[in-house]
Parts: structure tokens; sequence; C-alpha cells
């Protein structure tokens, strides 16, 4: 029997109580971790899972929920930032509430998730961070300027704490999901979507549970304890 090695690890997932935050939560539980998540609401309806209530966004409710996961569960291996928020439109209609809102969630909001439990991480010589990014940071989208560049942008943060990262044992890498079937892409009108459909080779929207596997083989000390600073794109071959 090989396993992926995350029995008893500690792990946390942002946005853990929905969607793909869900199904990484669900899977990592499977596969033996132990798992906290956080998020504005915490009924994931997993009561293997530890919530709590806490807001990316701000860095002080962070450390404070990161004092509550370490003290209940030990010393944090891996750290999944996986909230994430739209606020799409044409360039030229984008207000900067709708900058400030996607920035802070998507791209302070990585940061202030990772800071609290690097320093563990190093002084354990032992940590993997996964960044969910999105196939519109890696390629643009329209309608999504600003969300782009906040996908771009943790791509270029994994690559930097990778390099940081490496002397200390600690991983970093991101995974660009294509489109995925939760509550964020049920907002797309209908014809868009089948135009989106036509477009992915595989002819399927991906599933949250597509992602929770890329989660785990990164997490994974076992299965990709070589592979660090990379992007890992989850797409259907939708690339181009
Ligand atoms: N669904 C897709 O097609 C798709 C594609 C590419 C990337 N992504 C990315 O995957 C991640 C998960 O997306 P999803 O589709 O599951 O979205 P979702 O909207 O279904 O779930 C996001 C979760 O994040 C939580 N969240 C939002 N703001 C938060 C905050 N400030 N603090 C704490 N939690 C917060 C929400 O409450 C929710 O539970 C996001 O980063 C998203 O950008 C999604």
């Amino acid at each position: 029997m090989v396993s992926l090695g995350l029995e008893d690890k500690v792990i946390l997932v942002t946005g853990g109580n929905r969607g793909i935050g869900k199904a990484i939560v669900d899977l990592l539980i499977e596969l033996g971790a132990k798992v906290a998540y956080i998020d504005v609401a915490t009924d994931n309806g997993n009561p293997q899972s530890l919530g709590i209530k806490a807001d990316v966004t701000d860095p002080a409710s962070m450390e404070t929920a990161a004092q509550e996961i370490q003290a209940k569960l030990g010393t944090v291996y891996g750290v999944v930032a996986n909230a994430g928020i739209t606020r799409d439109n044409f360039f030229a209609k984008l207000e900067p509430a709708d900058w400030d809102a996607v920035i802070n969630v998507n791209l302070k909001g990585v940061a202030y998730s990772i800071k609290p439990f690097i320093q563990g991480m190093y002084d354990s010589k032992a940590g993997s961070i996964v960044a969910i990014s999105s196939i519109s940071g890696d390629r643009g989208n329209k309608g999504q300027t600003n969300y782009s560049a906040t996908k771009a942008g943790v791509i270029g943060m994994m690559k930097s704490l990778a390099l940081e990262g490496a002397r200390f044992g600690v991983r970093a890498n991101a995974i660009a999901p294509g489109f995925i079937n939760t509550e964020m892409t049920q907002k797309i009108p209908d014809k868009v979507r089948d135009k989106i459909t036509a477009e992915i080779p595989c002819g399927r929207f991906g599933e949250p549970q597509d992602i929770a596997w890329a989660v785990a083989y990164l997490l994974s000390p076992v299965a990709s304890a070589y592979v660090s600073g990379e992007l890992l794109r989850v797409n259907g071959a939708h690339h181009t």
C-alpha cells in the first residue's frame, strides 16, 4: 500500500465552507489529515473539520485564527489559500471599489493566510503551500482584469515563496483551475456558459473534486517532494 503521507498532517484551507474549498477539506480528511478551515461562515457540514470564522482580508483575525488552530490541532504543515471572489466587469466599467475588494481577498488575503504559519513551517523544516490561482490569471479573461491581475499575482507570490522556503524544506505551488462547477460560476449567464463549454476540449466544466486531487498531490510530501514554484493547470485541456 502506498500513501500520500498526509495522515495526521495539520492543514488549513481558506474558504473551506463551500465549493472547491469544501471539496478540498473533505478529500484531505479522507486522506487522514487534521483539517481546519477559515471562512466567513462555518457550516460546511463536515464535522471532522475545524471551522473558524475569520476574514482573510484582516491580518489580525488571521493571526487569532492561526493561534486557535495550532492550539487545537498542532503545528500547521499545509496551507491551501483558496478563498477568492469575483467582481467582474469590463475594464472601462470597473470602479476602484471593485479593484480593492478583489485585491484584498485574492491577493493580500493569500499573503495574510500564509504569514501566521510560515515561521512554524521553517522551524519544523516541513511545509507545503498551495494557492488557488485561475485560468484567468494564466491567460487572461474578458471582464476579469481585476481578478486576473490578482490570480497572476499569486503565481508570482508562490514562485518567490518557493525560492525563500526551499532551504527550510517548505514548498509553494499554485493551481490554475479552468472553469469549475461552483456557486462562483453559477453567476455566468447560460449563453456565455454554453460558449465556454464549447471551447473546453474535455467538453465540460470541471468539478471541485478535480481541483481537490491536484491540491492533495501538491501537499503530499511523498508525491510532490521535488515540486516547488510550479503552476499546475487543471482545466480539461482548455489552454488557449
Ligand atoms: N469556480 C471556478 O470556476 C474557479 C476557477 C478558477 C479559480 N477559482 C478559484 O477557486 C477558489 C474557490 O472558488 P469557488 O468557485 O469554490 O468559489 P465559491 O464562491 O463557491 O467559494 C469561495 C469561498 O471563499 C469564501 N470567502 C470569500 N471571501 C472570503 C474572505 N474574505 N475570508 C474568508 N473566506 C472567504 C466564501 O465564503 C466561500 O465559502 C477561488 O479562489 C476562485 O477564485 C474558481
